[in-house]
């Protein structure tokens, strides 16, 4: 049996619903935001729970565009958490702020305590990212935020069709940011993002900073940018929208399985606390295995495709050494570093890959099943 990592090719075997709708587009020539982009931020907006979204080009612009709307600029400091994608980082350093890079716990999450003891007095917000799809302790981070008087700008990216405690992941700060790459659980055919908000004031600015700061052909009101997303990725997006419950429910169906088995190995693995009342993407199914280096080789001999997210958490990175703060203690994220492993639970596997995955890791740490 093999058992792939990338899904792609099986998401887009049948694409004539795709096609049927890119024709519509071509013949329309409405080729710059205009009403596909329009429909699909109307429909996100509604998923999430959330007044506004603007969809934008990409995670990385959602992510600057959200900073820049709530004023977020130079030698502010923002603070983050150091096991997160690049983009996390460099977002904040493109707005000429500083990443103040704080450790995770146990669940791969931003730690509040790390926050805390990182607040001073140039410190702008908060920027919690939902990491593989899971969510942070988004309450007792709000409560932070209100107290010493900061913003929170929540790095979604992950975390399309998740929810925590019945709300979605990204409807909780002033101003989130997505991403629909091509590995994220809600993904278009290259690049793609948004931008939520409840602020009809920013997502005013956003829009117009979107592009270019225009407020009509002829005119504009302050100088923006294009970050415009484009109506081809919008259809597509349009359409995954449409079976993102059910590509959730079934990677929760496969996370369930791997969760109850390789809970079995718990002297060699660790895995993540689930929280009864929060449903998880399962962008990244992570946990902590025993000679990483050695299983991942015998995975692979085995047909088994699995990745790292990431061996060197961002405060290791040599861009880091200049343009960021270090939180006091960085060791749960540099311990997790060295063991961490990702396993596939796509949505186009089943249970008997499941079983496989299991087995084979059985097999590695010379366990007996029952
Ligand atoms: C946590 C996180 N933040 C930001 C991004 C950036 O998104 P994009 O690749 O769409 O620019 C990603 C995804 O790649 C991500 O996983």
């Amino acid at each position: 049996m093999k058992v792939h990592y990338n899904y792609l090719p099986q998401e887009f075997a049948e694409t004539s619903a795709i096609f049927d709708e890119w024709r519509i587009l071509i013949e329309s020539s409405d080729f710059t935001l205009g009403f596909y982009v329009e429909e699909f931020e109307k429909e996100f907006a509604k998923f999430a729970g959330v007044k506004h979204c603007v969809a934008t080009n990409n995670g990385t612009d959602a992510l600057i565009l959200a900073l820049k709307s709530i004023g977020v600029g130079t030698n502010d400091e923002v603070i983050t958490v150091t096991n997160s994608f690049y983009a996390t980082a460099g977002a904040i350093v493109a707005v000429g702020a500083i990443p103040v890079l704080v450790d995770c716990d146990d669940r791969f999450q931003i730690c509040p305590k790390a926050i805390q003891s990182a607040i001073t007095k140039k410190t702008k917000a908060i920027l919690p990212v939902h990491w593989g799809g899971a969510s942070p302790a988004i309450e007792t981070i709000l409560e932070l935020a209100s107290t010493y008087n900061l913003e929170i700008i929540e790095d979604a990216c992950m975390g399309i069709g998740g929810s925590v405690g019945g709300k979605h992941p990204g409807s909780f700060g002033r101003v989130s940011a997505f991403s629909m790459h091509p590995l994220k659980s809600l993904n278009v055919m290259g690049d793609g993002g948004m931008v939520v908000t409840n602020d009809s004031d920013l997502n005013d600015w956003m829009r117009k900073y979107r592009n270019h700061g225009m407020i009509s052909r002829d005119t504009i009101e302050f100088w923006g940018v294009n970050m415009r997303l484009q109506p081809l990725q919008a259809i597509v997006a349009k359409q995954r929208l449409q079976v993102l419950d059910e590509t959730i429910s079934k990677r929760n169906r496969n996370a369930k399985y791997l969760d109850e088995n390789l809970s079995k190995l718990s002297k060699y693995v660790q895995l993540p606390n689930r929280i009864d009342t929060n449903v998880e993407t399962f962008a990244l199914y992570m946990g902590l295995f025993e000679n990483r280096d050695r299983l991942k080789k015998f995975l692979k001999e085995n047909n088994v495709e699995v990745k790292i997210h990431y061996p060197k958490p961002l405060h290791i990175q040599p861009a880091a050494q200049k343009s960021c703060i270090m939180g006091e203690k960085l060791t749960n994220s540099e311990y997790q570093a060295e063991r961490l492993l990702t396993l596939p639970v796509h949505q186009y596997l089943d249970i008997q890959h499941m079983k496989y995955v299991c087995e084979t890791i059985f097999a590695f740490y010379g366990y007996e099943d029952g």
